[in-house]
């Protein structure tokens, strides 16, 4: 028996910076999916979802090309998707496989619970047919299953996260150049999921019209600078104000987000080594508002979490995570405040909107692994 987990992540800066070449911090949590299967002597793929109670077939010599809707489940597609990306890399076969799936990762929250089912079968296979593949080309291979099977045009962030974290760190990743550097994370602070109960709706198709303005203010940028604008990442914080006056106005606030967020998670990364709650506070609140009012993907309810978790004591630092559109906050607090923070913080939620909030003190964790089980 082989078993495989795989955790969700959490962003702490650097929202809808990983498709503008630029910059990111997320964290690995403790709120994983679970594999357990056996392999199987023929090309037939039999899984059982514990978490929803749905079962998928089918054959990894008979693929569907295009994303599986005759499948039942929409999670079949991030499945065969991978399959269907490590055959075409590697032009191996896959060995089938039989087994169960459970989850303690919710859904819709923006803990890119598709990530994790990517990595957890990207390892799994990795392992069981000697792929040989780094956590990188894994990584990439997963990112375009999630393109290609289910349409999302995302970044390299969340498959990235759920491969290559590291215990008690957050992950820095440049996504132009793939450095990545593990950040220690201050011991004395917590990690708080806070779930709005507001599911995430349009998020596929206003996240792919975000990359698309972002598109076009290069293109904006390249007509007036020059070609060595090739993405937004190219465009400095310290020359922006005078090129975006040159932007028609939806591409301007688009490009000015990406801009100043990526400075933010710069000056993030030092804020953090120091353990630096003023300028960490400072940092997340201007990321919450930068999304908010210039790249216009918060709603509501992740407003009124961002002001009910930054009132409650103990809070360093708060801000929508992930694409947005509804699902989580994420917040800092501190250990030693964490029981009146939680409590507080849910009941001005409460107070605020009619969605009942979800809070998860979560601990960071490493990147997907595979193990051997006795049966
Ligand atoms: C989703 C995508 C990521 C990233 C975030 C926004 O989670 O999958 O690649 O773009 O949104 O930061």
């Amino acid at each position: 028996m082989m078993r495989v987990r795989a955790p969700g992540r959490v962003n702490l800066i650097g929202e809808h910076t990983d498709y503008n070449d630029g910059f990111v911090l997320p964290v690995a949590i403790n709120r994983e999916i679970h594999l357990y299967v056996q392999p199987r002597s023929d090309h037939c793929c039999l899984l059982y979802s514990e978490t929803l109670d749905e079962q998928i077939e089918f054959q990894l010599d008979a693929l569907p090309e295009l994303p599986p809707d005759m499948l039942p489940g929409g999670w079949a597609r991030y499945v065969v998707g991978v399959a269907a990306m490590l055959m075409h890399h590697t032009g191996r076969r896959l060995t089938g496989i039989e087994g169960v799936i459970s989850s303690t990762l919710p859904t819709g929250a923006g803990l890119s619970s598709s990530a994790a089912l990517e990595a957890a079968f990207a390892v799994l296979w990795n392992t069981l047919d000697n792929l040989h593949l780094d956590g990188w080309a894994l990584a990439k291979l997963c990112q375009q299953a999630e393109h290609q099977y289910a349409g999302v045009y995302c970044g390299i962030m969340d498959q990235a996260a759920a491969l290559l974290a590291q215990q008690g760190h957050a992950l820095f990743l440049d996504t132009r150049t793939l450095q990545t550097r593990h950040v220690p994370l201050p011991r004395e602070w917590l990690i708080v999921v806070a779930d709005t109960g507001k599911p995430r709706t349009l998020s596929g198709s206003e996240y792919n019209r975000r990359r698309l303005e972002c598109q076009q203010a290069v293109d904006e940028f390249r007509t007036v600078c020059g070609e060595a604008i090739v993405a937004l990442r190219d465009v400095s914080l310290d020359n922006a104000a005078l090129y975006l006056s040159l932007l028609p106005e939806s591409a301007r606030r688009r490009a000015r987000h990406v801009i100043s967020e990526n400075a933010r998670v710069l000056a993030f990364l030092d804020a953090l080594t120091d353990a630096d709650i003023h300028r960490v506070r400072h940092l997340m609140l201007a990321s919450h508002a930068s999304l908010r009012d210039d790249y216009e993907v918060s709603c509501p309810e992740l407003d009124a979490m961002v002001s009910a978790c930054m009132n409650a004591p103990g809070c360093i630092g708060v801000r929508l995570t992930g694409a947005g559109f509804g699902g989580a906050c994420v917040a800092l607090v501190e250990r030693t405040h964490i029981e009146p923070f939680l409590q507080q913080a849910e009941a001005a939620y409460r107070a605020q909107t009619p969605y009942t909030p979800q809070f998860l003190v979560c601990e960071s964790v490493e990147g997907a692994t595979v193990s051997l089980q006795a049966d």
